[in-house]
């Protein structure tokens, strides 16, 4: 009987029992037909009617592995190793596939598909005998997605993340996936490199199974997934390949099932102070610029208050003190040797920047785990009063353009620093005429066409490109410059738009703008060679253009039947288009949010 309750203390101290979910199903004396219905299908996969009877608690194992995903491969291997955890523990597992998302393979976009993999997570969370599961996360979108179901089921759920691929080398240098690509194109558009020469460098910086071994969107939501609670301290930065990435999978399994037997959901995890953690954590590690979105996504399902502007308030001023690429230069095997995750909030523990008392999966809170915790590299990991760079957390800007945007200040290099922000007398503010591209593929065309005339004062915007426009948005926001301007040693022009862009890109641009211009931001009035001014101090970004004829442009416009963009490709586009919100509050399925700590017993 005590095997077939969850029990944990309330707040008065006071035991309080549950039945397990699971019951309902393979021991439902009210519904025999059902009960033996249910028991002798799950019979049919290889369990005893003893073992399915017992009481023992069903655990899920969530795979988001395949051979689609290679970044999430090596899960197929580590579920092993989570089910002798679980077993040992005294549960059942039962494995059942997450809706594959690879971030560089999918068509037109991998955003498209974290609604879609969170979806079909609830519906199995729900709609199944499961009593607690492991989310096994990695490459970028998989892990929102898993915690964003978590969420919204709210039975118990521990994240088990994948671990980066083993550091890339070419020539004696460390090669980061995704960030040598930015690199590589530039190599490339100049002549240094040939067509096959690009292949083998950007291949070099993926040698093993694992995500982007970078401080792109995998590293950092896997970061910010433990930072979070969800995830064994420590556990999120080991490589891929290493022996204890395999411990950590028989540790989780072990644990879930403690779990379930205590209660221990996403909910008591995952409060508004874990989200502020998270935060901070962010900027101390250089995150990636879609945490922000996968962040608001995420507390909207658990009913968690957190807007765009926390971002500034609680993650500007911390400093940047993970040296990983693109903002710095190491990768993931030099993370984790310097102590991941754990001591870069130990070190913010310090300065008083995390609230101790956050619970964690591990049943300790997160105080408990990393207070003791230091870097054991300092150069890789430094010290809070040695930061790379002061007050390295994301700006959130506004203005006429748009009323949202991010700007990951972190990767602003000096190329960028001297020909922008150095008037003496408006040291934060710059200003320009734009150039303006309808998507990508008007980007691709037209970029190296020297009609446009791009010089190293302009601004270029990307427009057509968000969660509507370019259905999931697309990373294409971080462009680079025309190859006649690269010639020229000009690398760093300002990039501004309605899409996103890649975790592992040093671009410092502005970025995520919403509204988008697809459902009538003011970015579908832009035209090129209108002017824009930025000013960081001040969170502004305004066209130069006076209300009256911006006023002209949007009847304009609306008379033309409003920003022309391509027709939906499948069902699931033209369904998401239908309902996706802007990425300022985490592009969900809106209407979703209602629906919340949905698990009955
Ligand atoms: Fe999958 Fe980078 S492409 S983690
Ligand atoms: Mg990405």
């Amino acid at each position: 009987v005590k095997r077939q309750l969850a029990a944990r203390a309330d707040t008065k101290g006071n035991i309080v029992s549950k039945k397990l979910r699971s019951r309902a199903w393979f021991d439902n004396p009210e519904n025999i037909d059902m009960t033996a219905l249910y028991l002798e299908r799950y019979l049919n996969f290889g369990l005893s009617l003893e073992e399915l009877r017992s009481g023992k608690p069903i655990i899920g194992i969530a795979q988001t592995g395949s051979d689609l995903s290679p970044c999430n491969r090596h899960h197929l291997v580590l579920a092993e190793r989570i089910r002798e955890g679980i077993r040992e523990a005294g549960g059942i597992a039962l494995e059942f596939p997450v809706h594959p998302i690879q971030e560089t393979g999918k068509r037109p976009t991998a955003g498209l598909d974290r609604n879609l993999a969170y979806l079909a997570l609830v519906e199995l969370l729900y709609g199944y005998p499961i009593d607690g599961v492991v989310l096994t996360t990695g490459c970028d979108k998989t892990t929102p997605a898993c915690l964003m179901a978590a969420a919204t089921v709210d039975i118990p759920a521990i994240a088990l993340s994948v671990g980066p691929m083993l550091n890339g080398w070419h020539k004696g240098e460390r090669t980061g996936s995704g960030t040598i690509v930015w690199k590589a194109r530039e190599l490339l558009a100049e002549g240094t490199i040939n067509d096959e020469e690009f292949i083998r460098l950007v291949a070099s910086s993926a040698p093993s199974t694992g995500y982007c071994n970078t401080m792109g969107t995998a590293t950092t939501m896997n970061s910010l997934a433990e930072a979070l609670g969800m995830m064994l301290p420590g556990s999120a930065t080991i490589p891929a390949p290493y022996r204890d990435r395999q411990e950590a999978a028989y540790h989780t399994g072990k644990r879930i099932v403690e779990m379930v037997a205590e209660d221990l959901k996403p909910s008591d995890i995952m409060t508004r102070n874990s989200f502020l953690n998270a935060i901070a954590v962010s900027s101390a590690i250089g995150g990636s610029t879609n945490a922000p979105i996968h962040l608001a996504a995420l507390a909207r399902h658990l009913g968690v208050e957190l807007e765009l502007k926390d971002w500034q308030e609680h993650g500007h001023a911390v400093p940047l003190l993970v040296n990983l690429q693109p903002a710095g230069s190491y990768l993931g095997e030099d993370f984790h040797r310097a102590g991941g995750v754990p001591a870069v909030i130990g070190e913010l523990i310090r300065q008083g920047l995390i609230r101790e008392d956050a619970m964690t999966v591990n049943g300790r809170t997160l105080g408990d785990n990393c207070r003791d915790a230091e870097s054991e590299d300092h150069d890789v990991i430094h010290p809070y009063a040695e930061p790379l760079v002061e007050s390295a957390g994301f700006l959130v800007l506004s203005g006429n353009l748009f009323d949202a945007a991010i700007m990951k200040t972190s990767v602003i290099g000096e190329e960028f620093r001297t020909r922008y922000l150095s008037n003496p007398d408006d040291p934060d503010a710059f200003e320009g005429p734009v150039v303006v591209f309808d998507g990508p593929e008007d980007y691709h065309d037209r970029i190296d066409d020297p009609a446009l005339g791009i010089t190293e004062r302009h601004l270029m915007i990307m427009r057509g490109a968000g969660p509507v426009g370019y259905p999931g948005a697309a990373e294409v926001v971080n462009m680079r410059a025309p190859s006649y301007l690269l010639t020229q040693g000009v690398h760093a022009l300002p990039c501004i738009g309605d899409g996103r862009q890649s975790g592992t890109s040093a671009s410092p641009s502005i970025l995520n703008a919403s509204p988008e211009a697809a459902v009538g931001g003011p970015l579908a009035l832009v035209q090129t060679g209108d002017r824009l001014r930025i000013d960081l101090r001040q969170g502004k970004v305004d066209l130069l253009i006076d209300d009256a004829e911006l006023a002209r442009r949007r009847e304009e416009l609306e008379a033309s039947g409003g920003f022309p963009f391509p027709a939906s490709q499948t069902p699931w586009q033209e369904i998401q288009r239908s309902m996706v919100g802007q990425m300022n509050t985490g592009a969900i399925l809106e209407g979703s949010e209602k629906y919340q700590r949905i698990a009955t017993t």
